[in-house]
């Protein structure tokens, strides 16, 4: 609560700010928790009717703030939910049940309906999906951890005017209303330029990762410090049941705490799991399916400007997920996917079409538990094969593959040894594939031997939709991968078995 509230009992009976009319609360089997503030000592009863009644147990308004969880409900609606004290009542009108989804990240999850591909055609389907129901947090930042929001860019509404929401976040809540055909609520909690540390509570970064650099930087329209926005714009939300979270950022990490990444990034998703998990008193998940969007591409022709290793960090350096680190994430790849011509700047693709779509594919396995829904594109079984003239990689499902002599690169060295960014990488062409194998040549290295190979490590790997790797169905590309070849001594990168 913030502090200029008295703790009075004139204070009116009302929510907190992100409960409205038209939201989505979550459905069974988890139960909805709602809060907000009264007059102090008052009794507060919350009721619902609609499909069907319910009436909470009374609590007492304490600090200004009361507070209930509801019994669980199905999906479905319209509900009224009214807070009631013994003269007077607030109520939320047109409330659906459903799942909710939380829209995290930098600007490329900011980026809106306006500026995808397709825009017109987008826009004019929102009004088909009245039961899809998008809220936005305004943008603000704060020194400490808030209770309720500062303010609120786009209260809940039934979709008409969605110009300015996340294109990723709607057409992810689009593309699984028509998956699971219940309501689904979004809410859209991003900010531009944004480095993970800023997202991150300070108990996330004080884990391991050790974050060195406490410099204030700037970034976008004000100097961004750590947590300002777990602060400002996750923290009031704890107290609401998600579903789960999906998440487009790191853009900004590759030139901050890059190479700490591979911590800070699952150091967050684990403290936003706990963090929710308390908040609503054991009702969110504490391993909420967390979704999230492989960083697409930003400058061609450069060869390693940080983004081929954030795409390995955001994998805590599996190179797929979920694993052992990451439970219950699932990833959607985005290198195939570049905009060479986005008026918004090659950082930030038009097509999030294809993005949203694959995230819904992750999410129908991991988060739904849909059996047979592939959502992970190849992955080479480890250790790869290498000789002086080949290296075999076998993949993990079948692959469609285009040949390539530039994407594939091996590693070539005098003595063999682990190889790093800076070690001499050549471009090896892929010379025989059959439906699970690629051989790939190892006789550029002429004389000298291979100890590595690596697959799209660069910022921009192929043209759209045309790198050499993807699933059968070729909905699916082949993740970036490193890994060294089995002769050689303390490879540094992780296999499946470590
Ligand atoms: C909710 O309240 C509105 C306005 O008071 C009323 O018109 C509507 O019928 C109510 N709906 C339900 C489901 O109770
Ligand atoms: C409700 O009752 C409280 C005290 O019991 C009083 O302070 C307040 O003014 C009343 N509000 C209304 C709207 O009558
Ligand atoms: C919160 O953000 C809104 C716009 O998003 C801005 O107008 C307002 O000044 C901000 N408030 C604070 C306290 O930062
Ligand atoms: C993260 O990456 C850095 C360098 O890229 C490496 O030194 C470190 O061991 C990795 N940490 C983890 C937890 O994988
Ligand atoms: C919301 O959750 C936070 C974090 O667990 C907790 O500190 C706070 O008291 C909760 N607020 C309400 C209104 O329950
Ligand atoms: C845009 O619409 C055209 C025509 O329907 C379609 O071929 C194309 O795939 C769409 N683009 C995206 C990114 O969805
Ligand atoms: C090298 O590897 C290829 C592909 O696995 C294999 O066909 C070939 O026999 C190997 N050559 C040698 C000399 O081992
Ligand atoms: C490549 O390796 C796989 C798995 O070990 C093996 O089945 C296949 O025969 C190899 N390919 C060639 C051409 O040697």
């Amino acid at each position: 609560i913030s502090k200029g509230l008295l703790l009075s009992h004139n204070v009116k009976l009302r929510f907190a700010s992100y409960y409205g009319n038209h939201m989505v609360l979550q459905k069974s089997p988890e139960r909805a928790v709602l809060w907000g503030y009264g007059p102090e000592g008052a009794q507060v009863t919350v009721s619902l009717s609609g499909l069907m009644k319910q009436q909470t147990s009374p609590v007492t308004v304490t600090n200004g703030i009361w507070r209930v969880t509801l019994d669980p409900v199905a999906a479905g609606g319209p509900y009224n939910v009214t807070a009631n004290i013994r003269n007077s009542s607030a109520t939320l009108t047109d409330v659906l049940f459903g799942d909710i989804w939380l829209c995290g990240g930098q600007s490329n999850m900011l980026f809106n309906m306006n500026q995808i591909f397709n825009s017109s055609e987008e826009l004019a389907l929102v009004a088909k999906y009245p039961h899809v129901r998008p809220f936005m947090v305004a943008l603000n930042t704060s020194e400490t951890e808030l209770k309720d929001l500062i303010e609120v860019a786009i209260p809940w509404s039934v979709p008409t005017v969605m110009a300015d929401f996340s294109a990723v976040c709607w057409l992810f809540g689009r593309y699984m209303y028509e998956n699971l055909k219940y309501p689904i609520g979004l809410v859209e909690s991003c900010w531009g330029g944004t480095p993970v540390e800023v997202w991150s509570s300070s108990r996330a970064l004080k884990q391991l990762c050790e974050i060195v650099c406490l410099i204030p930087i700037k970034h976008g329209p004000r100097a961004m410090h750590n947590s300002i926005l777990w602060n400002g714009m996750i923290h009031p939300l704890l107290n609401m049941t998600i579903k789960g979270a999906l998440w487009y950022q790191g853009e900004a990490n590759a030139n901050y705490n890059q190479n700490k990444y591979n911590c800070s990034f699952p150091a967050m998703i684990d403290d936003w799991r706990m963090a929710f998990h308390q908040g609503s008193g054991g009702q969110t998940a504490l391993d909420f399916p967390f979704g999230f969007v492989q960083l697409s591409t930003y400058e061609k022709g450069t060869k390693d400007d940080g983004f081929p290793n954030i795409r390995w960090h955001q994998t805590a350096d599996f190179g797929f997920v979920p694993n052992i680190r990451m439970k219950k994430t699932f990833m959607a790849v985005a290198l195939d996917l570049p905009d060479a011509t986005s008026p918004y700047g090659t950082i930030h693709p038009r097509d999030k079409q294809d993005v949203a779509y694959r995230l819904t594919l992750g999410a129908r396995a991991v988060a739904y538990g849909e059996k047979d829904v592939a959502f992970s594109g190849p992955f080479p079984k480890l250790p790869v094969a290498c000789n002086e003239t080949y290296v075999n990689i076998t993949f993990d499902q079948t692959v469609s593959v285009t040949p390539s002599k530039e994407v594939f690169e091996v590693c070539c060295l005098e003595t063999l040894a682990p190889c790093g960014p800076k070690s001499p990488w050549v471009q090896a062409p892929i010379v025989q594939w059959d439906q699970t194998t690629i051989l790939i040549s190892a006789t550029v290295c002429q004389s000298l031997q291979v100890a590595a190979v690596r697959y799209a490590w660069r910022d921009w790997p192929c043209d759209f939709k045309a790198c050499p790797v993807y699933s059968a169905s070729r909905v699916l590309p082949a993740p970036p991968f490193i890994t060294s070849c089995p002769s050689v001594k303390g490879g540094i990168w992780k296999s499946y078995w470590t």
